[in-house]
């Protein structure tokens, strides 16, 4: 079963995300399946609450964008219950997309530095300190377990300007390559 991509404008993007549990019913299918809807989708992450569940689970797959960002080549994830620390350094602004915001990039100011504490699949724990492109991921991703989404850092001006993209998202006046999921006040046509 393909996963749909839960848009902008649904409420489950919103929400705070609950812990996950060594109990959760099917995880590994879950894992699963989000990292095909994610390949599916040409993403290199997928946060819980973009298919329309409110657990804090992330999966990331950053190789794709290896050649461009040598710390993000070979690197994959299943983050359950992540946490990051932000690490001195510098806050790099760069374009980002998320796939809950089709047809959308905007410059986000992120921090170069982070050190990540997460378990796995088997609730083993791991930490780690990221930098680069792929502490951008793991941030835009993790982001999404607090209700947050990267138009959230973007200038108000910025923001007015893609009010109408923004807009088409939300009323449902947008295509993908990928299955989605409109918000609820969308009709089906
Ligand atoms: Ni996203």
């Amino acid at each position: 079963m393909k996963l749909p991509v839960y848009l902008y404008g649904h409420p489950v993007l919103r929400n705070v995300s609950e812990p996950l549990t060594a109990d959760y019913p099917d995880l590994r299918k879950l894992v699963d399946d989000m990292f095909e809807a994610m390949y599916e989708s040409e993403g290199v992450g997928l946060a819980a609450p973009q298919i329309g569940r409110n657990i804090r689970l992330v999966v990331i797959d950053a190789d794709p964008v290896g050649e461009n960002f040598p710390e993000c080549a070979g690197r994959k994830f299943v983050l359950v219950n992540p946490e990051i620390e932000i690490l001195e350094g510098d806050t790099v602004t760069r374009a980002e997309g998320c796939l809950s915001l089709p047809g959308i990039s905007e410059n986000v100011p992120r921090v170069e530095h982070i050190r990540l504490r997460w378990q796995d699949e088997n609730f083993e724990s791991h930490e780690e300190e990221i930098s680069g492109f792929l502490a951008r991921i793991v941030q835009h991703e993790c982001d999404h377990l607090e209700g947050k989404l990267y138009i959230d850092h973007v200038s108000a001006i910025r923001r007015q300007l893609i009010r109408n993209k923004l807009n088409n998202i939300v009323t449902g006046k947008v295509r993908t390559d990928y299955p989605v999921r409109f918000a609820p006040t969308v009709r089906r046509r």
